[in-house]
């Protein structure tokens, strides 16, 4: 039997590693959750300044720069960066880590936004962790500036174990090579983590890859208390229309104001004391 690599490292990832990977695996033609981003930003105000933390493969940041505003990607991936400069071009990218960032636009003015997008903000496993993103942000951001985030929601496994039961396999091809990745989702009740381990097969003879990863598991109320101890007031606290939920949110829907299924979006403006 071929023996199954593991990767050890909890950030350690096939798709951060391999960026087109990730793009073919999670494809966003349309780019809805840049729309999304910057409907957001639209409803409330926000200035042209944008900072996109864990900036990924650059899609998003790039749509924000598309729609006319001067973005900063940042990602703690030298893998995703370089595919974002090549391939998502206009935003400036610089590697820069959640947990305790201290950023300036390329002008070196404050941002008028930070933008945090598919779950990447629950990389902060740990309390300190979260305190230095929150921390980070006020820092990077001019009074009355505007997080946006869009993550799971902890809460949905308050009950529920649809998500738990069973792996998840998934099959696709890229570039001539047929993936398989079965993933395995877990709740760690002390460290509050959702674990994932996927392992990846392929035709291409490679031998299989196991990855582990996880998110915090945040709950909307949490959530809320984090962020006015931070010195933000909560605009939006929704569960969707958002662009990763069932249905996909579409230009024009309004947020919702129930915070029950799994996907959390939220909108805070930095308040000018603290
Ligand atoms: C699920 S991807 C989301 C990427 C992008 N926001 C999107 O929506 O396509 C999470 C990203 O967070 C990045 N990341 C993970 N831990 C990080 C950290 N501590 N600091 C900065 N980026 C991090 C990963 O490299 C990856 O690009």
């Amino acid at each position: 039997m071929t023996p199954t690599r593991t990767r050890t490292e909890e950030s350690a990832n096939l798709l951060t590693d391999n960026p087109a990977l990730y793009e073919a695996r999670f494809p966003d033609p349309d780019r809805l959750a840049g729309r999304w981003a910057e409907d957001c930003l639209r409803r409330h105000g926000a200035g042209p300044r944008v900072l996109d933390m864990g900036c990924g493969t650059g899609r998003d940041a790039a749509h924000l720069h598309s729609a006319g505003r001067t973005v900063t990607g940042a990602d703690l991936s030298e893998a995703m960066l370089a595919h974002a400069r090549a391939h998502h071009p206009g935003p400036v990218y610089v590697r820069a880590d959640l947990h305790g960032f201290d950023l300036r636009d390329p002008g070196g003015a404050a941002f008028d936004a930070v933008v945090c997008l598919d779950s990447s903000l629950l990389y902060c496993h740990t309390n300190d962790q979260l305190d230095g993103f929150l921390a980070s942000c006020r820092h990077a951001l001019a009074p009355g500036g505007l997080l946006v985030a869009e993550m799971r929601n902890g809460a949905y496994f308050l009950g529920r174990t649809d998500l738990l039961d069973a792996p998840t396999v998934n099959a696709f091809t890229w570039q001539g090579t047929a993936y398989r990745s079965t993933t395995t989702l877990a709740v760690d009740r002390t460290a509050q983590l959702l674990r994932r381990t996927r392992v990846w097969t392929s035709d291409d003879g490679s031998p299989p890859v196991e990855q582990r990863s996880a998110w915090r598991l945040l709950f909307p109320q949490e959530l809320r208390h984090l962020l006015a101890t931070h010195g933000f007031e909560v605009l939006e606290l929704h569960d969707g229309p958002g662009p990763r939920t069932e249905p996909l949110w579409r230009e024009g829907d309004l947020p919702g104001h129930t915070t029950d299924a799994d996907r959390l979006h939220v909108v805070a403006r930095r308040t000018s004391s603290h």
